[in-house]
């Protein structure tokens, strides 16, 4: 086939090209500053970051590693002055301590990498003529950490299976771990994913039971052996301890005080995040990836509906929302014959949550407590779609569509494992595809839903990719889709994470109606061993988690990759970038 005719790019940018630079790469007219680093001061009077001298009690009071997730909320009554959220996904102390000892880490070190986690809250202002944003050390400011006190909401609270020594109660957690991605609520409190926290839970290996080995807690030491410092992570004396993580968490970043919610009616699994959707009718679903090979897409209906106003009775029937309704996982019918990869499927339901704090299971040999502490065992059992590592999973804002990044699977199509089906259409799929999925009637309650791909992301130029129809001599290549937003017109964004393509991570948009939907446009590249994480998309900047950079097995902190973003010999820091035309016009360009 001859080249297809150019068509004048949608957004007004020129597509960065793949590079493998250390650097973050914007298009010509664009201009980026670095907002908050690793280290940086998140409460007032934090301490400067030194790498060479950190402790745990400055990185307590500092941004922590590796940010995911990010929201920008404006702040009521406050004209130009917004909250900054990021998740802190892990830590990898080889490539944050000078001299550190995998083998021997000394308590100091095991309590700077706790610190590390979490999250942060930071206050900025907007620069009204750019999109710069500047932290204030202000009192709304947080940190929180793998110590942070929670609380367990919902069927799971208080069950026999999240009791443990320190909490005889099962009702408080002490901190939230591997938090990757999460969502904002109509309700502006922040909702963020417990992820993969079975490497924090050690000796699993030495334990008989199944459900440990589900959840991938098989094995002897952890890589951080925070076991040799806390008993709570050694499975062998705290068995119950992981039944604590592996949850949604609420947290309402304008009030400090606050104590966070893990929302157990949301199931326990590898949480890449939660976003939701509210239906013409007050209608509330949160869609939930679970990320690892063969796991599954879930979504949340409330039994309440969402109340718009602002009043002290909707704030707390709000914050009832995600304790009560039914927890449902998805399973994909074939792809229907003739066009594009499509197809049609339904929801499954595994057990509803009550208003009295019980639940009634939908799953015949298991309570409801179990179902949601292992909901993987549950959605086995009822027929659900195994799919290639489900990232974010959110619903387009008008449309109610919901987007799916299946980043990847190596494993499809292997010996002994699942095959390829319609929506997993590739065996050794190491590029990913973006899923788009319709709810019958668009009600977001629905229990069956119509799907298509998007996007079969890989070389535009090799036969097994597909860019929604779109010419594919006139896109950017793209691989391993993990977090997706939308910007104010209605186009798709989204940040990948393991390029295999060779070439960096970045940031791409691609338009999702009319003629130029499936234009795939890399937006920006980030440097070298860092994924692309939590884009905010505004209507004049853009917001990227820059994580791991320098992040690579063939890499150390004597021997770096990445000196990112500080330059010279300096140690790589993950970070916060905001990318802005330096015009101050729009991001996307209007009609
Ligand atoms: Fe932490 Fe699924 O990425
Ligand atoms: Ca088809
Ligand atoms: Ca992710
Ligand atoms: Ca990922």
């Amino acid at each position: 086939a001859g080249a297809s005719t150019p068509m004048p790019s949608p957004f007004g940018f020129t597509a960065v090209a793949p590079n493998t630079e250390d650097a973050v790469r914007v298009p010509e007219g664009f201009a980026q500053q670095v907002v908050i680093r690793w280290g940086d001061p998140v409460l007032p009077g934090a301490p400067a970051f030194d790498p060479n001298a950190q402790t745990a009690a400055a990185q307590a009071q500092q941004f922590g590693f590796n940010n995911d997730f990010l929201a920008l909320l404006d702040v009521p009554g406050r004209p130009g002055r917004a909250l900054l959220v990021a998740n802190h996904e892990y830590t990898t102390e080889p490539f944050m301590i000078p001299g550190y000892d995998p083998a021997a880490p000394t308590p100091e070190q095991v309590a700077i990498g706790m610190a590390a986690h979490g999250m942060s809250v930071v206050a900025v202002d907007r620069d009204p003529a750019s999109g710069r944003l500047t932290p204030v050390m202000d009192a709304v400011n947080r940190r929180i950490t793998a110590s942070t006190p929670m609380t367990l909401t919902g069927p799971a609270a208080g069950d026999a299976l999240v009791r443990t020594t320190a909490d005889p109660e099962g009702r408080t957690v002490l901190g939230t771990l591997n938090n990757c991605a999460g969502g904002v609520t109509p309700w502006r409190t922040v909702l963020t994913g417990e992820e993969n926290v079975d490497q924090y839970f050690a000796n699993g290996e030495t334990v008989d039971d199944l459900a440990l080995a589900r959840y991938g807690m098989d094995g002897g030491a952890t890589e951080r052996r925070w076991e040799g410092v806390d008993a709570r992570f050694d499975l062998t004396r705290e068995p119950n301890e992981p039944n604590r993580f592996g949850w949604v968490v609420e947290v309402d970043p304008f009030d400090p005080a606050s104590t966070p919610r893990k929302r157990t009616a949301l199931g326990r699994f590898k949480h890449e995040g939660a976003n939701v959707h509210v239906g013409p009718t007050g209608t509330v679903a949160a869609y939930m990836g679970d990320d690892e090979r063969f796991e599954y897409l879930y979504k949340f209906v409330s039994s309440r509906t969402h109340r718009a106003g602002d009043t002290p009775a909707d704030r707390e029937s709000n914050a009832r929302l995600l304790d009560e309704g039914t927890l449902f996982v998805a399973r994909f019918s074939p792809d229907a014959p003739g066009g594009g990869p499509d197809g049609s499927g339904e929801w499954l339901p595994l057990v509803e949550s009550l208003a009295d704090g019980t639940g009634r299971s939908f799953v015949p040999s298991m309570t409801a407590a179990q179902v949601l502490v292992h909901t993987r065992l549950a959605a086995d059992t009822v027929g659900a779609t195994p799919m290639d590592r489900p990232e974010d999973v959110q619903p387009h804002p008008r449309t109610g569509r919901v987007y799916a990044a299946l980043t990847n699977n190596d494993e499809r199509g292997t010996p002994g494992k699942a095959g390829v089906d319609g929506v997993n259409p590739r065996a050794e799929n190491t590029n990913g595809q973006v899923l788009e999925l319709t709810e019958t009637g668009d009600d977001p309650g629905a229990r069956s839903f119509a799907w298509s791909l998007l996007l079969v992301c890989g070389d535009p130029a090799a036969a097994d990719t597909y860019f929604g129809g779109f010419p594919k001599d006139q896109v950017s290549p793209i691989s391993c889709p993990d977090n997706v937003a939308f910007d104010a017109v209605g186009n798709l964004w989204i940040s990948t994470d393991g390029n295999a393509l060779g070439s960096n991570d970045g940031l791409f948009a691609v338009p999702l109606e009319g003629p130029q939907r499936g234009r795939v446009q890399q937006f920006l590249t980030v440097p070298r061993g860092a994924e692309t994480c939590g884009p905010v998309v505004e209507d004049r900047l853009a917001l990227v988690a820059v994580q791991h950079p320098g992040e690579s097995d063939d890499a150390s902190l004597a021997d770096p990759i990445s000196h990112w973003p500080d330059g010279g010999t300096s140690i790589a820091r993950p970070a916060v970038v905001s990318v802005w035309r330096a015009d101050g016009g729009w991001l996307t360009p209007r009609e």
